[in-house]
């Protein structure tokens, strides 16, 4: 078999099939164009020469509206830990929306769903919902700034934190720092951005710059493990924070309820300052929440003499995210979802791993936790097949630009809807397990790489 470099993307009969089994979803699209810019609702759904179009979703399982049937690694962005419609989730939302869908005051749910929060989330002393992960970012930097009185702070290039002005430097590659249109330059400048697994660059920036009040980061790793970042890092980081008076943000909009029943925080044994969730602890459903510090928080609350940071909101702790998220947590706290969701992780990685050896396919697959990804045009050693959740080795060294920089759209493209032929949706060349996928889809899946690959 001869080693695999570089493929041809797009390969014309591929296309063609692609066009042929999605037909209803073909036409779907040239409708949706006439709507939304680029004919989508979120950047990463958009595909040449157009996306499928989801009609239903069942455990790891989704369907489209021609009938087809994919195994899931979009896991609802992350979110569906449990998988789709676990039906202790479905009963709860059922029941919750013949009460009340939109209180328009305090209710009970969100009591319940603060507790769980509060419960399994180490650093999580007080807390408020939100509507969104940005939302819960943009509270985070706010409150930092009034609790430091330091109008800067400091983000990792690749790491993502959502779509607000002041977060967005540095969200994507190339990680120059060149400006983005429509944010203010004034505003971009209280960003300052270093390369993530830096420790002297980070030391020296932290100690050098009294304006910086707070670091943010993924802490498993930009865009949710693409650069891993490993616990020692962290501790370096929670040491250097605290040394400078500055408030350290794990932002766990993703990793928060995966990693751990806790979160990244717990896998690592470390402290942060303040936590931004969304996804897992909304159940799915739209939701997100800031926890942390009872000082911090409670610039929020009405305080004589004292500043009080505003938040309204409408859909602030909604009842049915409120209950879906209730029904998410309770299982997350037996621990028994993120432990499956990664040990099928390890599964997937190492078959895979197994396929591009025996095939000397030039293809290499890593994981942090239960998210994995996969390199094209791979020549260096690949992980082992014994490693763990999180130890397992970092491709190229962790080089950034090697890892996550600018990505062959063209290529990334194909393999999408090549995996797409072969009963697979996956966002990219990267994906997320849930509790439901099992050693049955990891086999399925390491068949649609395959032939996939081979098609390229
Ligand atoms: C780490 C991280 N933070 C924040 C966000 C933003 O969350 P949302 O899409 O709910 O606004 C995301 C979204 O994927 C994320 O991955």
């Amino acid at each position: 078999m001869p080693t695999m470099t570089a493929p041809t993307p797009a390969a014309p009969d591929m296309l063609e099939r692609y066009t042929t089994k999605f037909a209803g979803s073909r036409r779907r699209f040239e409708e949706a164009k006439t709507i939304f810019p680029d004919g989508v609702t979120h950047d990463l759904r958009l595909l040449e020469p157009f996306p499928i179009y989801i009609d239903r979703q069942k455990g790891s399982h989704k369907w489209d509206i021609d009938g087809n049937e994919f195994i899931d690694y979009w896991s609802g962005h992350g979110s569906m830990i449990l998988g789709h419609s676990h039906p202790d989730v479905v009963t709860a939302v059922q029941k919750q929306v013949e009460r009340s869908t939109h209180a328009g005051g305090c209710h009970e749910g969100e009591i319940e769903w603060g507790k769980l929060v509060k419960h399994l989330v180490p650093s999580a002393e007080k807390l408020r919902f939100v509507g969104s992960g940005t939302e819960s970012t943009l509270m985070a930097i706010r409150l930092a700034r009034m609790y430091t009185g330091r109008p800067k702070f400091l983000k990792f290039g690749g790491h993502f934190h959502g779509w607000h002005d002041s977060v967005m430097p540095a969200a994507y590659a190339p990680y120059d720092g060149s400006p983005i249109p429509g944010i203010p330059n004034d505003v971009s400048a209280s960003t300052v951005v270093i390369p993530p697994n830096n420790l002297d660059l980070l030391e020296k920036t932290l100690a050098a710059d009294k304006d910086i009040g707070a670091v943010i980061l993924e802490p498993t790793g930009g865009h949710w493990g693409a650069v891993p970042i490993r616990g020692a890092f962290l501790k370096a980081l929670r040491e250097l924070t605290t040394k400078h008076g500055q408030l350290l943000i794990f932002d766990e909009v993703i990793t928060g309820f995966r990693v751990a029943p806790g979160g990244a925080q717990e896998a690592y044994g470390i402290k942060p300052d303040l936590t931004t969730m969304a996804k897992i602890v909304a159940g799915g459903l739209p939701g997100g929440c800031l926890g942390g510090r009872a000082d911090v928080l409670d610039q929020i609350s009405t305080r004589p003499g004292k500043p009080k940071m505003k938040h309204p909101g409408t859909y602030n702790a909604n009842p049915l995210s409120a209950a879906a998220g209730v029904a998410t947590l309770k299982h997350v706290a037996t621990g028994e979802p993120g432990r499956q969701a990664n040990a099928m992780g390890r599964l997937l990685r190492n078959r895979l791993n197994a396929l591009f050896a025996k095939q000397d396919l030039a293809w290499v697959a890593y994981i942090d936790f239960s998210m994995f990804r996969l390199i094209p045009n791979y020549h260096g050693p690949r992980p082992g097949v014994a490693a763990g959740d999180n130890d397992g080795m970092i491709p190229y060294d962790g080089d950034m630009e090697k890892l996550d920089g600018p990505r062959d759209a063209k290529l990334g493209a194909a393999f999408r809807r090549g995996m797409l032929l072969n009963g697979v949706d996956i966002p990219g060349t990267g994906g997320w397990l849930s509790a439901a996928h099992t050693e049955a889809d990891i086999d399925r899946t390491v068949d649609a790489v395959a032939k996939t690959i081979e098609m390229l």
